[in-house]
């Protein structure tokens, strides 16, 4: 299992969780979800989240999860180790599960898209293939969150297309099938907002078995929830209390059972631990990881910081203002960045051994430009050391030799 040893990278960034705009406003639409789940609990333990966090000497708490056993899909392929780099998943042989193309979100552009707006998210292609881990980083409001949920099909794009296995993940307005939406689940950030808090854990689990009709019977649903809790590292008898009762990390826990419930082929996960204590977070990185290995499924894992998704990626997507400014293979973005960007991003995060590095820390001048009114050709080029009057004109396209791409006149040599 892959680890994450540097569990201090994150503390570069002490306002960005604080800064990320929609950390409560998720909100899946299914009765599970309550975004009101905070207010609701004002004098209880909840109030104090992280007082019971993961506790070992709790019964609930399980840091490693128990279930190394196979899961309900074995794996297509043999196990894989994604730290430093891209694994075997990374590889072409995989079949591509879900491609997104030339997907465009413009929030409040007005009628007939007249009226400026914000570009959320502007032109991004990407394909996720079976069994691999695809990370996408970027800085608070560049459009992740936005991505996710066009990928999961919550959200429509106004052009371009999601397609499952092929086929387009939803037609027109309509919502995507049953069958395919159970394919292709979500897991949000904020654990504590996204769990109804009057549901106890066996309702919450179950729901999507109930929603896809995939229990015959309520013993069947017992096990079936039971299972799904012993895979994420909880006791199953624990499915009988209610949210409020465990702590952030246990909570997130019951947030990946619940998206396991269907036997999803894709997971897409929105910072799934940015809201988390930082002590935690490294256990849910893990698990999931040790969930993308067991059973094979392919997953998104969003961050807003690289050292997040470095050791669990198998590729790499760098988003900056709605696009992708660099996508590739985790051991090239991070071992030699393409994009100016990406090269800015490394060369803030901590290093282990800085002596060991010749590096030199590049800092961004600047906040990034609003997406109400994003500079025109490459986004980046108000805030990049190099650029010149070209990368005002077109936007650079992502391209790249091999599968190391990026969206720029001027890349790094060496790719
Ligand atoms: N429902 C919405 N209505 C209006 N603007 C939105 C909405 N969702 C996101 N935005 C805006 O779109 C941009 C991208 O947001 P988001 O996808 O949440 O970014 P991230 O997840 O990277 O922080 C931000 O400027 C945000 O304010
Ligand atoms: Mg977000």
């Amino acid at each position: 299992m892959p680890s994450v040893p540097d569990p201090e990278a994150r503390a570069e960034n002490p306002g960005s969780r604080a800064a990320n705009p929609e950390a409560r406003a998720e909100n899946p639409g299914s009765r599970a979800a309550n975004p009101e789940a905070r207010a609701e609990n004002p004098g209880s333990r909840a109030a104090n989240p992280e007082a019971r966090a993961e506790n070992p000497g709790s019964p609930a708490a399980n840091p490693e999860p128990r279930a190394e056993r196979p899961g309900p899909r074995a794996p297509k392929t043999g196990s894989t180790q994604p730290a430093e780099g891209a694994g075997p998943r990374a590889g072409k042989a995989e079949p591509v599960v879900l491609r997104a193309e030339n997907l465009h979100k413009t929030y409040g552009s007005g009628i007939f898209g007249r009226g400026g707006g914000v570009h959320a998210v502007d032109g991004v292609s990407l394909e996720l293939r079976a069994g691999e881990t695809l990370g996408i980083v970027g800085e608070s409001g560049c459009g992740k969150s936005t991505l996710a949920r066009m990928l999961v099909g919550l959200e429509r794009p106004d052009s371009g297309e999601v397609t499952f296995h092929g086929r387009p993940f939803a037609r027109g307005r309509r919502a995507p099938a049953p069958a395919v939406r159970r394919r292709v689940q979500m897991v949000f950030q904020d654990p504590m907002t996204s769990l109804n808090p009057r549901m106890t854990v066996l309702d919450i689990v179950a729901e999507p078995l109930d929603v896809h009709r995939l229990a015959a019977g309520r013993a069947q649903r017992r096990d079936r929830v039971g299972e799904l809790l012993d895979l994420v590292g909880l006791a199953p008898e624990l499915m009988h209390r209610f949210p409020h009762e465990f702590s952030g990390g246990q909570r997130q826990r019951i947030g990946i059972a619940r998206a396991l419930a269907t036997d999803p082929e894709v997971i897409v996960c929105d910072e799934p631990v940015s809201a988390l204590d930082m002590s935690v977070q490294a256990q849910v990185v893990n698990l999931l990881a040790g969930l993308q290995r067991r059973l094979g499924v392919a997953l998104v894992f969003i961050a807003h910081d690289l050292a997040v998704v470095r050791h669990v990626s198998h590729r790499v997507g760098v988003m900056y203002l709605g696009r992708l400014a660099e996508l590739g293979p985790a051991a090239e973005v991070y071992g030699s960045p393409a994009h100016p960007y990406t090269k800015a991003l490394l060369s803030a995060a901590p290093v282990p051994r800085p002596q060991a590095r010749d590096r030199t820390r590049i800092i961004l001048a600047g906040d990034p430009p609003s997406p109400v009114d994003p500079p025109s050709g490459c986004r980046f080029r108000t805030r990049c050391w190099k650029a010149a009057d070209v990368c005002a004109g077109h936007a650079p396209p992502l391209e790249g030799a091999a599968a190391h791409l990026a969206a720029c006149y001027f890349p790094e040599a060496g790719r």
